[in-house]
């Protein structure tokens, strides 16, 4: 039996009332991500990319159009698929492993341990279980807001601009470790952002959005192993067709 599409975005418009006027933000969307791919969406601030990823989360509601995951509509959040932000959305007054934890509260703690310490370990913060989030850098955070959203066993991975708040090398570092991840696990991935190199050294496939109100201008498949050459002329052209897409002039 072949796996059905994870997620199917289906002729989706998104409007929302805005002082007596309608606001399309999304037009007429639509898109299928398979099971396990890691797809990118980049497009403009304001586009609509947070909406996009709200509806598919069921925090939101297509004004027209229709949403499915694994064949079924999508009717309202579910424990299964999780969000990761850019403001990491920790605790401040919970240690890295009660973070972590959150979502395991109901499990026997012999188990909740057991799953915490795995992913302690696999976003490499063995040492820090019982730091508190004011003694951790932001890279830190961020591996603690990944490995609580991960400890669930999600099998959609909603990520809107996870990495934002980082500083550029500590950036780098972490989408290695969320490949690394992502290789480990398996899971569906979509991961919004506005930075072209990020969505080209991490995506399957980058769905790129013009501006409001926002169509699909193009999806661009990177066919390229990991680790990503950024030096080679395969990485670039893909670069550049997805600035060209953006309708930003970019010459290298
Ligand atoms: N709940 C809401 N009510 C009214 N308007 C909204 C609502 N949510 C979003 N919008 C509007 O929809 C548009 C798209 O917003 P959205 O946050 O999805 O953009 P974005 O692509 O994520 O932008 P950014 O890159 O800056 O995060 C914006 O003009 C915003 O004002
Ligand atoms: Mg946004």
């Amino acid at each position: 039996m072949p796996q059905p599409a994870k997620v199917v975005v289906e002729h989706v418009t998104k409007t929302f009332r805005r002082n007596d006027e309608e606001l399309i933000v999304l037009d007429d969307l639509s898109l299928v991500v398979e099971p396990s791919e890691f797809v990118c969406v980049l497009g403009p601030s304001g586009c609509g990319k947070s909406t996009l990823l709200n509806m598919i989360g069921g925090f939101e509601v297509p004004s027209r159009g229709s949403l499915t995951i694994d064949g079924h509509p999508v009717r309202g959040p579910d424990p299964r698929r999780v969000f990761v932000f850019q403001e990491y959305g920790i605790f401040p007054w919970a240690t890295v492993v009660d973070n972590i934890g959150l979502g395991l509260l109901r499990r026997p703690t012999a188990e909740r341990e057991r799953i915490v310490a795995h992913y302690v370990d696999l976003v490499g913060l063995k040492g820090f279980e019982r730091s508190f989030p004011s003694e951790l850098s932001g890279g830190m955070k961020q591996r603690v807001a990944l490995a609580r959203a991960l400890a669930v066993a999600p099998d959609l991975v909603l990520m809107d601009e996870p990495l934002g708040a980082l500083d550029s090398l500590t950036r780098l570092q972490m989408r290695a470790e969320l490949l690394r991840i992502w290789k480990a696990e398996r899971m569906t991935v979509m991961f919004v952002t506005h930075d072209v190199d990020e969505s080209v050294q991490l995506a399957d496939r980058v769905v790129v959005l013009s501006p409001r109100p926002s169509r699909i201008v193009d999806v661009v498949e990177v066919a390229l192993p990991h680790p990503r050459d950024i030096g080679s002329p395969e990485y670039n052209r893909v670069k550049n067709r997805l600035y060209e897409r953006l309708g930003v002039r970019h010459e290298i």
